[in-house]
């Protein structure tokens, strides 16, 4: 067992790692050094967390028990689970977060170790920490399986609006407070436990309640926002075990989340409350109905002529999407890229904010893939540069460049920023068929004039426009 004082150096350490961690994430080339810092931080944490004055030598067989436990599941689930589950494994983790708070809330709460000898102002602060902690943790919880729900399917992506709802969560809110001031007046835990039951009830509810509520298409909101109410519910935590490294953790990633959450509303030019109070986007992936289809012809485009198209181009900018993470297929675009830069083409990437499912999905396909980093762009980077463009080759991606965003006030991502593809000479969109993406709508750029569809999917047909690149 380590010193208190070696275990707050530790804990000092592990903190400016995390900063650094945080740091290095900004950009993709410091990023896998930012992952070094976070997971040297972590194991510095755990291992002065687990040999630290808190634990007891019987405590400690149980806790290495369930860390061996809890890390072959993580291992397995790492190694299984398919780039594009990440988002809903990431909402599955957050739940747990928010279950552990709920647990340690009550278990501080009950453990006569933990709060019998506390009088007056500090009894009064530890059982606020605790009802806030478990508060926090709850609304974590059920929201995050919800997510977990709607981003595997398994719970349709339309937001289900109750009557009154806003009316329904201001009761809620109500009962919330009075039953915190009923608890922090009860002077045994056999009188509080009531309260505290009561709350976690309706924060329960209300997470079930606020997630249901938000349609499919804002769901990369809700993930990152589930994110930064993660954060809190460790931050909560850590003041109830008085446990000053968890605070600080908890409340990086509760901020981080907090602007990630505001990055990507303004991605999608959404307002964050407009978010939480729910009800837009519709069931994902559904083909579009059929009264919103635009009127008019697609022209489909072949492997051969494609080739022929990029080898004609002089500037050429690749838009992925979530398409190319279903297919696999940023290996081969990256050959087409480097044989298309040979002939001296110009290739670049536009990366869209919410291309994809996750935060930084296609940066990190990309970069998987050993596309170098410089030409990579951001969308407002590389928005300017279409009209100077000769093709625009759009691959597994639609929401992102759908000119209704801009075009018709009327459409449900009307507003939202999108990779302006049809301004290049031509566009050409690589999709298995004319169905819709994840915010379920119809795109008018299938039908533009200078527009071509190169049907299937997406690693086939870049393998077929390799064979006839080289030919
Ligand atoms: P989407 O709009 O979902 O479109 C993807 C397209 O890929 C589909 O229309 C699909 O058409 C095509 N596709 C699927 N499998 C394919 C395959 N094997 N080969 C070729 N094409 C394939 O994707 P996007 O443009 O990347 O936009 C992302 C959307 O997801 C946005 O609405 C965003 O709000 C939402 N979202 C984003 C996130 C984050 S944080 N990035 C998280 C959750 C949701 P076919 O079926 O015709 O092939």
């Amino acid at each position: 067992m380590i010193s208190p004082t070696l275990s707050t150096v530790a804990y000092v350490g592990a903190t400016i790692l995390f900063i650094l961690s945080l740091g290095g994430l900004s950009s993709p080339e410091s990023s896998r050094r930012g992952n070094l810092y976070g997971m040297i931080g972590m194991t510095l944490a755990v291992l002065a967390t687990v040999f630290g004055p808190n634990v007891t030598t019987g405590g400690l067989a149980w806790i290495l028990g369930a860390m061996v436990l809890g890390a072959a599941i993580g291992l397995y689930a790492a190694r299984v689970v398919r780039m594009t589950q990440m988002p809903e494994l990431v909402a599955l983790m957050h739940s747990l977060v928010g279950l552990a708070a709920v647990l340690i809330g009550y278990a501080n709460y009950i453990d006569p170790a933990a709060t019998g000898h506390l009088q007056g102002a500090e009894k009064t602060i530890h059982e606020l920490e605790i009802y806030v902690g478990v508060l926090i943790g709850a609304v974590t919880f059920s929201g995050s399986l919800i997510a977990f729900g709607k981003l595997s399917a398994k719970i349709s992506g339309k937001p289900v609006l109750i009557p009154a709802r806003h009316w329904i969560n201001l009761a809620g809110l109500l009962v919330v407070i009075y039953f915190g001031g009923v608890f922090i007046h009860t002077h045994a835990v056999a009188e509080g436990m009531m309260p505290l039951v009561v709350m976690t009830v309706v924060a329960l509810l209300f997470g079930i309640h606020m997630v249901m509520a938000i349609g499919g298409a804002d769901m990369p909101v809700v993930i990152s926002m589930l994110n930064s109410y993660s954060g809190w519910a460790a931050a909560a935590t850590g003041f109830m075990l008085s446990n000053d490294l968890l605070i600080v953790t908890g409340a990086l990633v509760g901020s981080s989340g907090a602007i990630l959450s505001y990055i990507m509303c303004r991605a999608m030019n959404r307002n964050f409350i407009a978010v939480i109070a729910g009800g837009f986007g519709t069931a994902g992936g559904a083909p579009a109905a059929a009264g919103a289809q635009p009127a008019g012809e697609v022209h489909p485009i072949s492997a051969a002529e494609t080739a022929e198209l990029l080898r004609a181009a002089k500037n050429v900018i690749i838009v992925p999407g979530y398409g190319m993470a279903v297919a696999q297929a940023q290996h081969t675009v990256y050959e087409m890229t480097k044989q298309l830069r040979e002939h001296g083409v110009n290739v670049r990437f536009g990366i869209h904010p919410v291309a994809g499912r996750m935060p930084g999905h296609m940066n990190v396909l990309l970069a998987e893939a050993k596309v170098p980093y410089d030409i990579v762009m951001e969308m407002d980077e590389i928005n300017p540069d279409f009209p100077d463009t000769d093709v625009a080759m759009v691959i597994g991606a639609n929401d992102i460049v759908n000119p209704a965003a801009q075009e018709d006030p009327t459409s449900p991502i009307a507003g939202m920023p999108v990779l302006e593809v049809w301004k290049a000479k031509t566009s050409i969109v690589m999709k298995r068929s004319m169905a819709s993406g994840y915010a379920g709508i119809d795109n008018p750029l299938f039908y533009k004039d200078n527009n071509r569809m190169l049907f299937g999917d997406a690693k086939k047909m870049l393998d077929e426009v390799l064979v006839a690149q080289k030919a």
